[in-house]
């Protein structure tokens, strides 16, 4: 697809529909070693922090993509268009671990992203490329609501907080 970078500050997101409707991609890793891993997210948040654009994304310890995002300083974020609603299904309950090189399955082409080391996907309609600034580890002693532990049912993975800077921002042309 054609897509064009974009100011950060002109992007137009809506971005509680686009976390949980439309789902994301996370994608760490390095494109050039082909030594990368990606998963559908659909829990995490955009905005500002430190005065940087920024993206949050939460990562369960049992995900291979967890691999990736320690190992590597990049990742991006990338939405598509409604069509690809199933191999983000796959990509989203299929471990890396399993199937190397799922995206493959799923018909996905991964593609060099400027500015950082991860890829991106061609099919993409939003890439955000994302450099990691913060990590932490959720804490359930730090829970504030009962009904947050009913997420992890007789599970204690809790996901990893990753913040990333975004650096970079590309979008399909004509859409926006
Ligand atoms: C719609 C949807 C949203 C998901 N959101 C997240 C998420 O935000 N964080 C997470 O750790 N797993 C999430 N998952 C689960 C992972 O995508 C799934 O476990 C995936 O197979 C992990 O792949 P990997 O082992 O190759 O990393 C989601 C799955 C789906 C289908």
């Amino acid at each position: 697809m054609k897509r064009s970078k974009l100011n950060i500050k002109h992007l137009e997101l809506r971005p509680f529909y686009a976390w949980e409707h439309e789902w994301f991609l996370l994608t760490a890793g390095n494109m050039e070693k082909n030594d990368f891993n990606t998963m559908t997210v659909a829990w995490g948040s955009i905005g500002c922090m430190w005065n940087k654009p920024f993206v949050q994304a939460v990562v369960r310890p049992s995900r291979h993509t967890l691999e990736f995002m320690d190992k590597y300083d990049t990742f991006t974020l990338c939405r598509f268009p409604k069509e690809y609603k199933k191999a983000l299904s796959y990509l989203g309950s299929t471990s890396g671990r399993d199937v190397p090189d799922k995206h493959v399955k799923a018909g996905l082409t991964p593609i060099k992203v400027p500015s950082i080391d991860a890829p991106g996907f061609d099919e993409a309609d939003l890439i955000l490329a994302c450099k990691k600034i913060y990590w932490q580890d959720m804490d359930e002693t730090h829970f504030l609501d009962d009904k947050i532990i009913t997420k992890y049912p007789g599970e204690t993975d809790f996901h990893r907080i990753y913040f990333g800077e975004i650096v970079h921002c590309e979008v399909v042309t004509g859409n926006w």
